[in-house]
């Protein structure tokens, strides 16, 4: 266990964890911060790092990896078919996730569009906790609808339910009296529910729906990308759970999907992604559609490199000390936050910390894009780099008209095991003081709205000249500060 009690001295999570290989940052100056957001056109997916001082943006791809996945991924075993390191990959599933099929996939979306195209037909529902933007897009793109089944409260921002993630199964049930069972190809259960917050589901609610869907016939689907973390949230927070061991519950969790598929540039620190079953009918129907889409079916578009690093990943996935890192500094971020009046989604979550845009800009409209709004402020005074998770991350329904948002968020990332406390502490100086001239913030509007993922390379502009009357109170409170 990673809690340490400390005697007199403020406690502060610690790191269990030693820093032996570094990267060198650069904060530039606001000067530089100001052409910068604009060359992005004020999104911050399209900043290059040379101008980002802490780069929160994701979680994805971004987590430190460990000495042993660094030295396994030089036993790579290349080659096209048969591969040494996918033999052990797939041992790793097996003993890690106890699924015996395996079929990898260059990442997370990957293996939604795989999954989409084998079981989805036009006109389905796919009910779920709630969407992941790529598992939105790959449904839509198959002519299927989506339908949300949270409990009534898990959009509150402020709340101490410990599992927002969690399906409301009256409506689950609703849901598919409604459509029948012909229309729903299965029900989708997402770990660590990321855009509500990085907030987890139970145990108790996953055997629920599962008895659902066993009474129904319908296949459960469990995206497993933030699988780690909402394990280590269950020892926490499900009493039931309190003494088992991370290998126990990740495994009960994973039992009860019949199909399971990751990024694992999140769950294994690594690259690439995979999509697991022990049912040999359904891995039938999605196995052509690797060599199709991935490559040859012991690498799926992954190198060897990333095949070994992901299986080392995995294994470390069952230890609590390194998955509890990233919650233990979330939690302190939105500890530290809270106590001085900043709005930010509570209970604190895995992934990042997640600011409530909606009540930091309150002057804001939503239609001119609060979150995003505050996402490129952020950066402006602080060269810290979070993500808009918002209506911009949203999409248009079929008449073009602008789906708003049920939550506007600024997510600060949190990866593993990458930064330090003071740099987490100076994201929370940083934020007060934004959060003291919030009524500066102004919106934003599209000059280049791209049709599908536009919140990836759209392009916007400020709907006045808010970032020159920031920039003016920055100089004069910080005033040759970087
Ligand atoms: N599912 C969940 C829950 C995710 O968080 C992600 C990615 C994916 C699927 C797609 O995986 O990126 O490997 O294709 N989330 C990243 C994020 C992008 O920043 O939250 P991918």
């Amino acid at each position: 266990m990673s809690e340490v009690k400390f005697y007199k001295c403020e406690p502060v999570p610690l790191e269990l964890h030693k820093v032996r290989v570094v990267q060198k940052l650069n904060l530039v100056p606001i000067e530089r911060r100001y052409n910068a957001i604009q060359e992005a056109g004020f999104n911050t997916f399209r900043l290059g790092t040379k101008d980002v001082f802490l780069d929160m943006l994701t979680d994805s791809g971004t987590n430190a990896m460990s000495d042993n996945q660094i030295a396994a991924m030089f036993q790579a075993d290349d080659a096209y078919a048969g591969s040494q390191s996918f033999v052990r990959l797939h041992t790793a599933v097996e003993e890690v996730l106890g699924k015996r099929f395996l079929l990898p996939v260059h990442q997370g979306r990957a293996a939604e569009n795989v999954i989409s195209k084998a079981f989805i037909k036009k006109g389905d529902v796919v009910p779920m906790n709630y969407h992941f933007t790529t598992a939105l897009a790959h449904i839509l793109e198959n002519g299927a609808k989506i339908e949300e089944l949270l409990f009534d409260d898990a959009l509150q921002i402020k709340s101490d339910n410990p599992f927002k993630g969690n399906i409301d199964i009256q409506k689950l049930v609703a849901c598919i009296e409604k459509h029948g069972t012909d229309k729903i190809p299965f029900i989708r259960m997402e770990a660590s529910t990321n855009l509500i917050g990085g907030q987890p589901f139970s145990i108790s609610n996953l055997m629920d729906v599962r008895r659902v869907a066993d009474k129904y016939g319908i296949m459960l689907v469990l995206d497993a990308s933030l699988l780690g973390e909402n394990a280590y949230l269950i020892k926490q927070r499900e009493k039931e759970w309190a003494e088992n061991t991370m290998a126990d519950i990740i495994k009960m969790m994973t039992n009860l999907a019949d199909l399971v598929y990751f990024s694992a540039r999140k769950l294994s620190s690594s690259r690439g992604g995979g999509i697991c079953t022990n049912r040999k009918d359904i891995y039938q129907k999605m196995e052509a559609l690797i060599p199709l889409y991935e490559g040859f079916l012991t690498y799926g578009g992954m190198s060897m490199r990333e095949i070994e690093a992901m299986a080392v990943g995995l294994y470390e996935t069952l230890d609590e000390t390194m998955i509890s890192q990233s919650p233990q500094f979330i939690k302190y971020f939105v500890e530290q936050l809270t106590r001085i009046g900043i709005p930010v989604v509570t209970p604190p979550g895995v992934l990042g910390c997640h600011v409530d845009a909606m009540a930091f800009c309150d002057h804001i409209p939503q239609s001119e894009y609060p979150a995003g709004a505050l996402a490129a402020a952020f950066y402006f005074i602080s060269g810290i780099r979070g993500m808009e998770r918002g209506t911009i991350s949203s999409v248009r329904d079929e008449n073009g008209v602008e789906l708003l948002a049920d939550v506007e968020l600024l997510r600060l990332a949190v990866p593993r095991r990458v930064f330090t406390l003071s740099q987490i502490n100076y994201a929370i100086d940083r934020l007060q003081w934004l959060y003291d001239n919030r009524q500066l913030i102004g919106g934003l509007k599209f000059v280049n709205e791209p049709p599908v993922l536009r919140f990836f390379m759209g392009g916007l502009e400020p709907t006045s000249d808010w970032l020159e009357r920031l920039l003016v109170v920055f100089k004069k409170d910080f005033g040759n500060s970087l």
